[in-house]
This record gives C-alpha cells, structure tokens and sequence, in this order.
C-alpha cells in the first residue's frame, strides 16, 4: 500500500478548516461509523493546527423523504422547493444537517449497503439533489453553496460488494457540486470495507489514507489562496 509523503510546508498560517463526516448508518457506532472515524483521523493526522473534524449520524435526525413540491413549477403556482434559494419547506432536521455541510470546508460521506443505502441517507440526497435543481430555475446566478467542496465516500457490507453504495455516493457528490477527491490519476478515491471492518481492518488504513487526502486537497488550497494574496499584496506595496 502505498503510503503518502509528509507535507514539505507547514509552517504557513492557515485558516481553520474543518471536515464533516456524515454517518448514513441507522447503527450508531456501527463499520460506517468507524471507517469515517478512520478518515477523519487521517484528516486530522495531516495538520491538527489547521484541521477539525466532526461527526454527524443520521439516525439522530429526523429527515423526511422529498414530496416533491415542485408541482406547478412552470406555471409558478403552489411551487415551494428552492423557491427561496436553497430551502425546502418541509419541517424537520434537514435545514440543521444542509446548513452543517454549507459551514465545512470538506465533506466524508459513510454508508453501509442496505437497499441500497439506508432511507435517511436517500432521504437527505433526494431534498439535496431538489433544492440544487430548483435554485438554479428560480435564480440563474445563484451560487451553490457546496460547489468545490472536496469530497470523499467510505462504504461498507456484510457479503456483498458495495460498489453500488459507492456509485450513488460519488454520483451525489457529483451532482452536488463537490470535488471528488483523486488517489491517483482519473481515479476517484473511496473505500470499500465489504464484510464490515473486523473482517475488513486494511479498509480502516485506506480510510485513514482517504482522509488524508481530503484534508491535503484543503491544505493545498488554502496555502495557494494565501500565496496569491501576498503576491498581490507585495504587487501594491
Ligand atoms: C436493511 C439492511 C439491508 C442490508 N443489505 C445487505 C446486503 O444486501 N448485502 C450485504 O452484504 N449486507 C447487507 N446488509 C448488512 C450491512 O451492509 C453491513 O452489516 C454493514 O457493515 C453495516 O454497517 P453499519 O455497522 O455501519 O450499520 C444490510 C443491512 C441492513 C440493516
């Protein structure tokens, strides 16, 4: 296994960036739960100055399927999904779990395969997948608020292999704008712990790899931010 060189800088103040794992499990602290526990401390392995992390489990919120309100659309009649930009008018926890993938500079998705992934996590993809749709009819320079973001996917089974939960979380990632985080060229990475992580371990260290990655994307970004704002700043002195 190929394993990754230390960062040469470290030494430029950076800003604080933080990357959120979502755990879609309906288990609590379940194989998902502990490959994202993976990543997010290979994330933090990279930098813990500039490096937070935080985890959210689905289960513990309450998010309702879609119900599709966009019914009268083009007459702009009774329609309510992203109508004001970015909001669903459904009641419950979404807005809580949307606005906590808005404020996080990465995002870490987990899923076990159920059929095929559990109904919370299909739940919060399909009001996503909506309210990025529908903001773009009602506001044409509307700015989503994910775009860019770098993204990664841990996936994880009994039996079965999970390229499937890993297909809808990259196509998600996808149409959600993210960044789809590479090892390699061409190569999205994400991890596959098919029989759960006992009979699975190497999965946690190619988890602990993937989030490495994620949070090396961000670094890399921010010290380029930063070196092109001094080269301004040095231009007008
Ligand atoms: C509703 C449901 C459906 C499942 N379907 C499959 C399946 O088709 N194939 C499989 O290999 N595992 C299946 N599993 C097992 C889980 O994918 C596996 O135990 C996984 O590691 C659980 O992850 P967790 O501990 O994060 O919940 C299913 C589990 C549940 C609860």
């Amino acid at each position: 296994m190929r394993t990754l060189r230390p960062r040469k800088s470290g030494t430029v103040p950076l800003k604080n960036m933080k990357i959120l794992g979502i755990n879609g499990s309906q288990r609590k602290e379940g194989n998902s739960y502990l490959l994202l526990k993976s990543a997010l401390e290979g994330a933090r392995a990279e930098d813990e100055r500039w490096i937070e992390t935080e985890i959210l489990q689905l289960r513990d919120f309450e998010i309702k399927p879609c119900e599709a309100h966009y019914s009268g659309l083009y007459e702009f009649k009774n329609w309510g999904c992203g109508k004001k930009p970015y909001r669903c008018i459904l009641k419950d926890d979404f807005e809580k779990v949307f606005q906590k993938m808005i404020e996080a500079d990465g995002i870490i998705i987990a899923s076990p395969l159920y059929y095929p992934v559990p109904a919370k996590l299909v739940a919060l993809m399909e009001r996503l997948m909506a309210i990025v749709y529908f903001a773009k009819k009602a506001d044409k320079n509307y700015v989503w608020p994910l775009t860019g973001k770098p993204f990664g996917a841990v996936a994880t089974s009994y039996e079965d292999t999970t390229i499937l939960v890993l297909k809808i979380l990259k196509k998600f990632g996808f149409i959600a704008r993210m960044y789809l985080v590479r090892e390699a060229k061409n190569k999205v990475f994400s991890v596959d712990a098919k029989g759960g992580v006992e009979k699975n371990p190497e999965s946690l260290e190619e988890a602990k790899r993937l989030g490495s990655i994620v949070a090396r994307t961000l670094i890399k970004r921010e010290e380029r931010t930063k070196k092109k704002g001094d080269e301004r700043h040095d231009k007008t002195r």
